[in-house]
């Protein structure tokens, strides 16, 4: 069977047992051998010790575009002597390959039920992670001031890949990593590395699929390689640059409004993740104890993402509409949904919230979404009438042998889309098509959903 025929197979599947059924199987149960060989569990983990408080000077991580060549030769430094751990010990649980076996192994890899995507424990989880990354670097060149730098992606000025990673581009450079697809003279289209919609959210359950999703997942499949894929993206060491700026979003969301908080509740902050620290040891860390990321793990960021982002101050989002969806991906506009968005148009902040999109699983890749089906054809992008936004799929493996998640909502933005989207009396439809095809005739996939929804942002 190739690929297809799997997929194919699978579909059949998951619709005779049912949608709903698959959605809550699919962590779990679909874990194959093949997927289980790309990584081994990282090591012994069976007697846990709790995380104990850090008594690191607070640093800060800057921008990686912007390091000193000193740091940059510590940076480089670091990471050569993780690689050479993994290999003058192999059993090292701090040495590089099974530093990138801790990601793959939480995303269901190596046998794992683990999976850190998807869901409420993405940001702690990978703050927990980077936070033990970057001690046992420092560990390993002798300095506890040493912090991870931040790629710092929706920065215009820094949208080629920070030069330490890629210069020298080749293998004498620790930082470099040869599947990557993006190469030294590279940019970032504009619509990669976006977080504008997910900082405008107004509750931690709302912000973190958004980030999750886009502008996270687009730079994973920007640079393509092994990023592309949640077991092998950890291999690649801008991976770490990568997550430390989605873990400055996060924290740049929570300082910008006092009602930013994290997860309340007792389920989330007791919640554990493990980790060999810089001693070897396998700790546990509780989600409440990476929040406050400043007195407990000792980093700041350094910059500030509204330096280059306009986001919206408001207090809520706000259920005006919810379409009709007829199937999934018949979606109907009532006479009464249309006379509650005409007084909105031009003077409100307006969102369309996709509740449960099935997203294609087929391949790693990034989607414009259109709800028109010419422009889809077209595939302008931003400067389409109808185009939503930019929506981003990262497979677990390249195998495919193991289902992503599926993100329970995808928010857009409606700025300057809200008429065209009024005027629209018949069905209508979501359509996907890979940003990187050109028109005029695109090859086009709707966009199954289980509830549209259109919000009205409450100004504070
Ligand atoms: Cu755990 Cu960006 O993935």
């Amino acid at each position: 069977m190739d690929r297809t025929d799997k997929e194919e197979s699978r579909r059949h599947f998951l619709k005779a047992i049912g949608a709903d059924a698959a959605a809550l199987l699919l962590p779990v149960a679909l874990v194959r051998p093949a997927f289980g060989q790309v990584c081994a569990p990282p090591g012994n983990t069976s007697n846990p010790t709790p995380w104990v408080r850090d008594c690191r000077s607070i640093q800060a991580r800057r921008p990686a575009s912007t390091l000193t060549g000193s740091e940059i030769t510590k940076l480089k430094a670091a990471y050569k002597a993780m690689r050479d751990l993994a290999t003058s010990d192999p059993a090292d649980p701090r040495g590089f390959l099974h530093q990138t076996h801790i990601h793959c192994h939480n995303c269901g890899g190596g046998g794992s039920t683990i999976q850190v995507h998807f869901g409420d424990r993405f940001l702690p989880w990978h703050r927990a992670y980077l936070y033990f990354h970057e001690k046992i670097l420092g560990t390993l060149i002798g300095d506890m001031n040493f912090r991870l730098p931040y790629w710092d992606w929706e920065n215009p000025a820094h949208r080629t890949m920070p030069s330490a990673y890629t210069s020298p581009n080749n293998s004498t450079n620790p930082l470099f990593n040869s599947p990557r697809s993006m190469g030294p003279g590279d940019t970032l289209d504009p619509t990669d590395g976006q977080p504008a919609t997910a900082l405008s959210e107004t509750n931690f359950a709302d912000f973190s699929p958004e980030l999750e999703g886009s502008p996270h997942g687009s730079i994973h499949n920007a640079v393509g390689g092994d990023m592309s894929f949640f077991d092998t993206a950890a291999k690649d060491p801008i991976f770490y640059a990568h997550h430390a700026n989605v873990d400055k979003l996060w924290s740049d969301w929570t300082k910008a409004d006092a009602s930013h908080t994290a997860p309340t509740t007792a389920a989330w902050l007791n919640q554990t993740q493990g980790f060999f620290d810089e001693n070897k040891k396998w700790r546990t860390i509780r989600n409440a104890d990476v929040v406050d990321h400043e007195a407990k793990l000792r980093y700041i960021y350094a910059g500030r993402t509204w330096e280059y982002i306009t986001w919206l101050c408001l207090r809520d989002w706000v259920l005006v509409d919810r379409l009709q969806v007829l199937d999934a991906s018949r979606i109907q506009l009532t006479q009464a949904g249309r006379q509650k968005l005409l007084p909105m148009i031009g003077k409100s902040e307006t969102r369309l919230r996709l509740i449960s999109p099935q997203l294609p699983q087929n391949r790693s890749a990034s989607y414009f979404l259109y709800y028109d089906e010419r422009d889809a054809k077209a595939n302008r992008g931003p400067e389409s009438p109808s185009y939503l936004g930019l929506v981003s799929v990262v497979l677990m493996s390249k195998d495919g042998s193991q289902k992503m998640g599926q993100p329970r909502k995808l928010d857009f933005d409606l700025k300057g889309k809200l008429k065209g989207l009024a005027d629209r009396s018949a069905e209508f439809s979501f359509f996907l098509v890979e940003k990187t095809q050109k028109g005029p005739n695109a090859a086009v996939s709707k966009l199954p959903v289980r509830g549209v929804e259109i919000l009205r942002g409450q100004e504070a």
